[in-house]
């Protein structure tokens, strides 16, 4: 198993099918209708993996997407992430369990919707160069003079193509997701994207974090029922500002990537794409701390103490 030597996981070498390496999550199928979804500690920044892990991010991503579900009255993939409950639920899983454990999600396995359901509450990232373009958000006009990260009027769906690796996602209009799903199922995407943006931006207000934006995933099951997939409102997912640090009119600190980020400037000649130079140990721990104390801040919680809670119908 590839793993650095502090410890963190790069990849998964499961004796599963597996259905999907990503950015960040090996996939792997259980079974006819249950996936494996194992958040390694591979960090990507500007859309390129780096060569060396970022130790306990994928622990992080795991539980804190946990921890949301439980809080959101959402239908949602998630069926166990107690490790003891995955265990029970698929005892072959057991002899392999220290490369998984915690950071693994046992899910039922939909088929994804096309489309990345992002909601924005402030303007930044790919919206803020969209705005300064054309004056609009997802193709809507938006009021004059915003500047960057201003909160916006309301919150705004703003989906997203899903792009192929090597790729990124491009915003579109709401038009182009009602042509590609109809109106009905845009509808409801959008309603409860913001539905659940709604929540965790008050859930984050009381931590005194900003939730900026953040981006869903839905999928399909084999009844057709809509589940909330992936990962939720996490900070590979999100951007998360702290209220103390907020200035509009500039771009924010990034709570997670900045030491990576800062890291990365200091190449001037690196052209963003892959191979990535090395990140060394000292980059790689600040951004674990970071990690770290954003599962801290929002859950109350020490990532070391918080035991995950138990889903479904043997919980
Ligand atoms: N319940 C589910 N059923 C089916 N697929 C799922 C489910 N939950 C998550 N996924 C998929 O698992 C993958 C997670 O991998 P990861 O987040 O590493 O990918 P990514 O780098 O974000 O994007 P890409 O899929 O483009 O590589 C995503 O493609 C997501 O759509
Ligand atoms: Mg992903």
């Amino acid at each position: 198993m590839p793993r650095s030597s502090v410890g963190a996981l790069l990849e998964t070498p499961l004796a599963l099918p597996l259905l999907h390496r990503g950015k960040v999550r090996d996939v792997y199928e259980v079974g006819a209708d249950e996936l494996l979804v194992v958040a390694s500690d591979r960090v990507s920044a500007f859309d390129v993996v780096m060569s060396r892990p970022v130790p306990r991010k994928g622990e992080v991503l795991t539980l804190l997407t946990a921890w949301w579900l439980d809080r959101l009255r959402v239908d949602h993939h998630l069926l166990a992430v107690d490790p003891d409950q995955i265990e029970r639920r698929h005892p072959e899983l057991g002899e392999n369990r220290e490369m998984w454990a915690r950071r693994a999600m046992l899910v039922r396995r939909a088929t994804p919707m096309p489309v990345e359901c992002v909601v924005r509450g402030y303007l930044s990232g790919s919206a803020w160069k969209e705005y300064l373009k054309t004056g609009t958000l997802a193709g809507e006009p938006m009021p004059d003079g915003l500047r960057e990260s201003d909160r916006l009027p309301a919150p705004t769906f703003s989906p997203a193509t899903k792009a192929d690796p090597g790729h990124h996602d491009e915003n579109i209009p709401f038009g182009n997701v009602i042509e590609q799903l109809g109106t009905t199922m845009a509808a409801r995407l959008r309603k409860v994207s913001m539905e659940i943006y709604d929540k965790g931006c008050s859930t984050c207000e009381t931590k005194s974090i900003i939730l900026a934006d953040t981006k869903f995933e839905f999928g399909l099951d084999g009844q057709g029922k809509l589940l909330l997939i992936d990962e939720v409102m996490t900070p590979d997912s999100s951007r998360f500002w702290p209220m103390e640090s907020y200035v509009p009119g500039r771009g924010q600190p990034s709570l997670d990537k900045q030491p990576i980020r800062d890291w990365i400037e200091a190449f001037p000649d690196w052209d963003k794409r892959p191979p990535p130079p090395d990140l060394p140990d000292p980059v790689a721990a600040a951004a674990t701390a970071r990690y770290l104390e954003i599962f801290r801040r929002l859950t109350g919680v020490e990532l070391d103490d918080w035991q995950p809670p138990h889903f479904g119908e043997d919980a």
